[in-house]
């Protein structure tokens, strides 16, 4: 059996916090499936904004020209077969470490279409506010959605729930198991 490859990236400065929390229970569905997992904390990543040069719109090969951490990055996403994106809500959307990674991502859009494109994706968001609306979770949620949308990658899942403290998403049992769940379809489509 070939081996699944996930790419999780996690947007939060905190480890151990809710998103992380949340990210680790699909990496471990991811794994219980028999897939190969990397995470990668992106608050400790040198990862700059977009300069919108545009060079890497050039051919379906060419990525981005920034130097930064980015780069070894971009193989690993074009390699990957699922990639997981795990956020807390920051002023009324993703944070902005998840946004920046999300910009860059552009570099891998070609005339060809996305890299991206037909991967599996799995969204883990968590937020303060009780409530999904007024907490701006649904911004966040519709960004995802319209982004690999427009990339053409199917969203397996969205695993998102309200937690202040860090980490104390992981008394919420109902959506730790279904951010484990998450893990396991994303390599079994079932
Ligand atoms: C800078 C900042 C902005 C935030 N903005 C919001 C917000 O707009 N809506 C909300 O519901 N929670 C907001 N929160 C709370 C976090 O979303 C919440 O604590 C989340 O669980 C943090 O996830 P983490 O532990 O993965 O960092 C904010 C927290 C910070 C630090």
């Amino acid at each position: 059996m070939v081996s699944s490859k996930v790419i999780v990236v996690i947007g939060s400065p905190r480890r151990g916090g809710n998103s992380d929390t949340l990210a680790k229970q699909v990496v471990a569905g991811t794994r219980e499936a028999g897939a190969e997992v990397e995470s990668f904390h992106l608050h400790e990543m040198d990862i700059r904004p977009c300069d919108a040069c545009d060079e890497c719109q050039g051919d379906a090969s060419a990525d981005c020209r920034i130097p930064d951490d980015m780069q070894p990055l971009y193989p690993k996403l074009r390699s990957a077969d699922a990639l997981v994106i795990a956020s807390p809500v920051y002023f009324f959307t993703v944070s902005a470490q998840t946004k920046l990674f999300m910009d860059r991502c552009y570099a891998l859009e070609s005339p060809q279409g996305s890299a991206l494109k037909g991967k599996r994706i799995g969204i883990v968001l968590t937020y303060g506010d009780t409530d999904p609306f007024t907490s701006g979770a649904v911004n966040a949620l519709r960004t995802f959605q319209d982004a690999f949308r427009y990339i053409g990658a199917p969203i397996v899942g969205m695993v998102y729930g309200s937690a202040s403290k860090s980490g104390e998403i992981r008394y919420n049992q109902g959506v730790m198991d279904r951010a484990y769940e998450l893990g396991k379809q994303l390599v079994h489509l079932d």
